[in-house]
């Protein structure tokens, strides 16, 4: 035997443990960095939602992203709402009480409601959007878009998550909301490479055309398709979801139906994350703590909404 050979057989093994080791340290290190926060319109369990102390605090509590829900108002500009309305989150019934529209919404009967749409940002920054929350946030206003981007910007390393709230009701209104968007990212170079490490950027909707569109126009940005409906977790569905969509956010009750799509999503080259998880709600589990491992540590989803940035869990996956 020569004395390479012998070199060789007895460094081979001690050498394939370290690779072994160094990908199992990665691997470990990856799957733990890929569990994502973030926070449903804002640290929303302690701060009235969408407003600048939510978004502040979800930062403080050291979330991955920080979530915005986007409405239009009657002069174009994007704000962070999450109704299409103005009523349960202000007091834009005091303010304005002439101001309504008796219109159905979202398939239910016809009621008195205060469009976003319906009043210019001016008229939207004098509202309230603090007391309905506790009287002592009295007189905390609503953001706009780039309000928004400002806020996180100022804070690198942390994310923002917006949403295309309701596409279809501003097209039928003769606006494009999601061309707002696309014009807004690009004005603040939020898509450039330098921006996103900073700023990571993840772009949400319910709205197939509209993840669609941003596919095109913003390739570099991920994006994600939000659904409640279980047809969406199945495998064709999936392969025809993931030629435009970096990740799918299904309700959390379709991921306890159908646990296995997680796997199906990963394999179709799908990110998978899922809403809401807050501590006000009553579950089956000790608390919301044990509801969000359980998401991702067991069911081995990548990220998830909540309400409650402070109680996320981190830690690597258990094998
Ligand atoms: O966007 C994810 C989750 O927030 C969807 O629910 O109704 O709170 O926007 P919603
Ligand atoms: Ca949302």
């Amino acid at each position: 035997m020569s004395a390479v050979h012998v070199l060789t057989r007895s460094l081979f093994p001690a050498a394939l443990s370290l690779v072994l080791l160094a990908w199992t340290a990665l691997h470990a290190q990856q799957a733990a960095r890929a569990k994502e926060a973030i926070a449903h319109r804002g640290a929303s369990a302690y701060r009235p939602e969408h407003t600048e102390a939510a978004y502040r605090l979800a930062m403080d509590q050291k979330v991955d992203f920080v979530e915005q829900d986007l409405g239009v108002t009657k002069d174009g500009q994007l704000i962070c709402i999450h109704d299409d309305t103005l009523e349960r989150t202000t007091n834009v019934a005091t303010v304005f009480p002439d101001r309504s529209t008796t219109i159905a919404l979202a398939s239910r009967t016809p009621a008195k409601h205060w469009l976003v749409n319906d009043f210019t940002l001016a008229e939207i920054k004098r509202l309230d959007a603090g007391s309905w929350f506790k009287p002592e946030f009295a007189g905390a206003r609503l953001l706009t878009f780039q309000d928004a981007i400002d806020l996180v910007r100022a804070r690198p390393g942390f994310g923002m998550y917006p949403e295309l709230k309701s596409p279809q009701l501003y097209k039928s209104r003769g606006i494009d909301q999601v061309k707002l968007f696309v014009d807004a990212v690009k004005k603040n170079g939020l898509e450039r490479t330098d921006s996103l490490k900073k700023t990571p950027v993840i772009i949400q909707s319910f709205d197939e055309e509209a993840i669609h569109r941003v596919s095109v126009d913003l390739p570099a940005i991920p994006r994600v398709f939000l659904t409640s409906n279980d047809d969406d977790v199945a495998e064709p569905r999936l392969r025809a979801l993931a030629k435009f969509a970096t990740g799918i956010a299904p309700e959390k009750v379709v991921i306890a139906r159908h646990p296995e799509m997680v796997a199906r999503a990963h394999a179709a080259g799908l990110t998978v994350t899922s809403w809401t998880f807050r501590s006000d709600e009553k579950t089956e589990y000790a608390d919301v703590a044990a509801e969000m491992s359980h998401f991702l540590y067991d069911l081995g989803i990548d990220a998830l909404f909540t309400n409650n940035p402070d109680l996320f869990p981190r830690r690597a996956i258990r094998r």
